[in-house]
């Protein structure tokens, strides 16, 4: 049997490591991805090759633009977040891992991916929902779902009886768990499960504080192509390159913290601490744009449906038809969401203070409060408010009828 695993490199995945070849006598095949978590990836490589690893099984890449061209930017088309707050950093990133772990599977005759995730969160749904549907034979191996290492001192134990080195600091509990990406870094647990205490400062990673960040505003301009971000003040850069800038940007101004409980699809509600510093301006941006080239009945439409895609993206089914089919519609609504934003990023928040596109459908000689030669007719407003108030009207006079009897 041979099996692929999302490898970080980290304590606990070089223990499911040897767990899948001591349990399991699988032979295992290493991923690691370059997600933006920004972690060096060669350690990750010396250790797999330590635990045993032949070198033709390692694979190591950076899939940093194919995370935001793919995944993070066709997201944010939608302005996309979950019950109101979460811009959904670790769930649109686990499609990509899942993706990679398939066709490296075909790519060595493995029968089965391995994941790190616990049966108790929404990660363990992603990553296999992905993998079933990209290939309905493969098999997943869950270690946290089956083992017995149930405790901090099983899993040392397990590492000391396999020669797993391990960090001095990774011996206690460590203090929450992270998941980091170029879009986001998450904490949750531990020291966080809590919702009444307020987290501390050290849990942040990538954000000042907005009471440490700079007393003098920032202006930049981001401009974008077909709902795309492709430019900062006016230079071309690529996906990729756009947002570490858009997170360098934002974190030096204490941009995008959330404290957020949020429903978990296994049911349970979790509290995590969110940084999304460069996720929180592209959303302000993209709003800003789509303000003066967006229809109405397309904006609304479109807002309309981000709920449900938000939901369809934090429950694990990217790879769904339903999903599909509205990123369809989402991408549609995007042929001339084209122009560029300026923002003023200033302790803790990204405002749009101006906006011009050659695709613009504001019209100055429309909504002017000065005299507008012609443009509109005050007068039809009178015919369009009565109409609209018929039924309304009708409503009333019922009610009315009825409290009188
Ligand atoms: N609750 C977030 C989600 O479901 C993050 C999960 C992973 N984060 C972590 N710190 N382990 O998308
Ligand atoms: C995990 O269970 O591995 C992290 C939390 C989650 O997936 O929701």
């Amino acid at each position: 049997k041979k099996v692929v695993l999302a490898y970080s490199g980290g304590l606990d995945t070089s223990i499911i490591l040897k767990w899948l070849q001591t349990e399991y006598g699988c032979e295992v095949v290493t991923f690691t991805a370059d997600l933006g978590q920004g972690e060096e990836l060669e350690p990750a490589r010396a250790k797999a090759e330590l635990l045993g690893i032949k070198s033709e099984n390692i694979y190591i890449e950076d899939v940093r633009e194919e995370f935001v061209r793919d995944f993070v930017f066709p997201m944010f088309r939608a302005n996309t977040l979950y019950e109101g707050l979460y811009l959904l950093g670790t769930s649109i990133a686990r499609p990509l891992i899942s993706k990679r772990l398939v066709e490296i599977a075909k790519e060595t005759g493995a029968d089965a991916v391995a994941h790190g995730a616990t049966g108790k969160g929404n990660d363990q749904v992603r990553f296999e929902l992905s993998a079933y549907a990209l290939n309905p034979e493969i098999q997943v191996i869950a270690p946290w779902r089956e083992w017995d290492l149930t405790s901090r001192t099983k899993l040392i134990e397990f590492a000391e009886a396999h020669q797993i080195p391990i960090a001095k600091d990774k011996r206690g509990e460590a203090p929450f768990s992270v998941d980091a990406n170029l879009l986001h870094t998450s904490s949750e647990g531990k020291a966080l499960e809590d919702p009444a205490a307020e987290a501390p400062e050290y849990v942040y990673q990538r954000t000042v504080s907005p009471e440490e960040a700079p007393n003098e505003p920032e202006f930049i301009e981001v401009t974008f192509e077909k709902g795309d971000a492709v430019a900062i003040n006016g230079e071309a850069m690529s996906p990729a390159t756009i947002l570490t800038k858009l997170n360098e940007l934002g974190g030096k101004h204490g941009i995008g913290r959330l404290d957020f409980v949020e429903n978990r699809f296994v049911g349970m509600k979790s509290r995590g601490i969110y940084e999304t510093p460069g996720g929180t301006v592209l959303l302000e941006a993209h709003r800003g744009i789509e303000q003066i080239t967006l229809d109405a009945g397309a904006g609304h439409l479109k807002d309309s449906i981000m709920p449900r895609y938000a939901e369809l993206i934090y429950n694990g089914f990217w790879f769904s038809p339903e999903r599909e089919m509205l990123q369809a519609l989402i991408d549609k609504s995007q042929e001339n969401v084209t122009g560029t934003v300026r923002l003023k990023l200033y302790k803790g928040s990204a405002t749009t203070v101006g906006r011009w596109s050659d695709y613009s459908l504001y019209s100055e000689k429309h909504v002017t409060f000065e005299e507008d030669a012609g443009a509109y007719d005050q007068k039809d407003a009178a015919g369009f408010i009565r109409l609209n108030a018929l039924r309304l009207k009708l409503i009333a006079t019922r009610n009315r009828r009825v409290a009188e009897k």
